[in-house]
Order: structure tokens, then sequence, then C-alpha cells
């Protein structure tokens, strides 16, 4: 606790909050990616040992597999069980009305499968994710997931939209970063973005776009963990 320095703190905080009030016996879980994620999952194996909760668990992303087969839980797919009870997951960017940036660790497409399916989406983050408008704080841009093959002609076109597109690259291997569904992904900063859901729209028409990183209207619940320790509990 002591060298825990405060983004840390606030992830850990906001993620035990989360599970402490929203997981349940017997639930169906959709399991989220990234850094805050992994302090959820151990909180969940925990409580799914010590109060014998039965929970299953379904992963979005190859990392979130992996959290899942190394804390014990026990894995489920969306083709068992269609209907998830509750989807913890991170955000990049949380804005005013609980729109979110996501996709930011490569992850977005099973993200929103998952979310999309889900009764309840419950979003963990730390105090740098909470903004007004999207675009306030999260300058890396929107994460648009596209077939491999496109990703030329659906950059020009993203620049007419009005955004800067960048493919993004690997980190250990040369050339670009390739997902867990074999696509690759466009970050494209648009400024502030002050009406997502029109801007999604228009990118989701483009063809060879998968999907995009703008997660509208789908969170029930945002845990934001502060500076002071304390968690902020934003409410659709
Ligand atoms: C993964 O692709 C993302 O959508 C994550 O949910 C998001 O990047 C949050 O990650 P951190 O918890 O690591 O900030």
């Amino acid at each position: 606790m002591m060298n825990e320095n405060l983004i840390e703190l606030g992830k850990r905080t906001a993620a035990e909050k989360a599970v402490e009030e929203n997981v349940k016996k017997d639930m169906i879980l959709g399991i989220g990616s990234g850094s805050t994620v992994v302090y959820a999952v151990q909180k969940i194996a925990e409580k799914n040992k010590g109060d014998h909760l039965n929970l299953k668990c379904i992963p979005t992303s190859f990392q979130s597999y992996q959290l899942l087969v190394e804390n014990g839980l026990n894995l489920v797919s969306l083709d068992q069980y269609p209907e998830i009870d509750l989807d913890i997951d991170g955000a990049d960017e949380i804005d005013k009305e609980l729109n979110l940036i996501k996709g930011g660790g490569g992850c977005l497409v099973q993200e929103k499968i998952i979310a999309s399916n889900s009764k309840k989406l419950v979003i963990i983050a730390d105090y740098r994710k909470n903004s007004k408008y999207l675009g306030e704080n999260w300058k890396k841009g929107v994460p648009i997931e596209v077939i491999p093959m496109a990703y030329v002609p659906i950059m020009k076109k993203l620049e007419s939209l009005g955004g800067q597109p960048v493919l993004r690259m690997a980190q250990a291997k040369a050339g670009p970063l390739v997902t867990d569904n074999g696509n690759f992904i466009i970050d494209v900063n648009f400024g502030i973005v002050k009406h997502p859901s029109e801007l999604n729209e228009k990118i989701l028409k483009i063809p060879g776009v998968v999907d995009t990183g703008f997660f509208i209207g789908m969170t029930s619940k945002a845990y934001i963990g502060k500076e002071d320790g304390t968690v902020l509990i934003i409410t659709k």
C-alpha cells in the first residue's frame, strides 16, 4: 500500500468496490481486458472461492482468457451462455453521459460483443479517465479495428471525416499490431468529440471497418477510483 502509486490505487479501489457491489452467486460474468481488470479478476477469484459463488466467466480477449485461467475461474463461452448477467471492463475515457472510448489495449471488438450481450456493463477506471467530453483526456485517438486489406482507403475516409488517423504499430515486431481477430487498428484523433454517436455511425458505414472504440449508451454504472482512495460511482 505504501508503494502503490495513486493510479494503481485508483484502479484497485474502483475494481474492488465494483466487484463487491455487483458480483452475486451463480452469475455469468463478462470479463474485460486491460490493467484495471486484473484487480477485478483477483477480487472475483477471492470471492468466488471464499463465498462459493459458482461464477462462470466469459473473456473478451486472449489477455482476459489467460487471466481467468491463472486465477482458477470457471471459463465458459458466449455460445453456451449468450445472455450475460454482468460485464466488468475498463475504459480509456468516460464522458459525462457514460459514453466510452475503449480499445487502447487493442481488444475492442470482443469487448463490445460481450458488453452488448450483457444485462449490465460496469466500468472500472482510475481518475485520469473521467472527462466531460471524449477526447479531452484521452489523446491517443479513437481505436478503430479494420480488415487489413482495406486500411489505406479507410484512413483516407477517416481523414475526410475530420480525423487524423495513425496505423497502430506492434511493439516488439516489425509492422502493424495484429488484433486477437487478425485485424489492424487505426487510432484516429478527432479532437474533442461532442457528438460521439453521430461520428460513430459515420465510421461504421465505411466498408472494412469491423468496429470502433466508441461504446455509446452501453454503460450502466462507472466506478472511478480517486487519488484520495475513495471511489466515485456514476450511475446512468
Ligand atoms: C482494451 O483494449 C481496452 O478497451 C481497455 O478496456 C482499456 O484500454 C482500459 O485499460 P486499462 O485498464 O489498462 O487502462
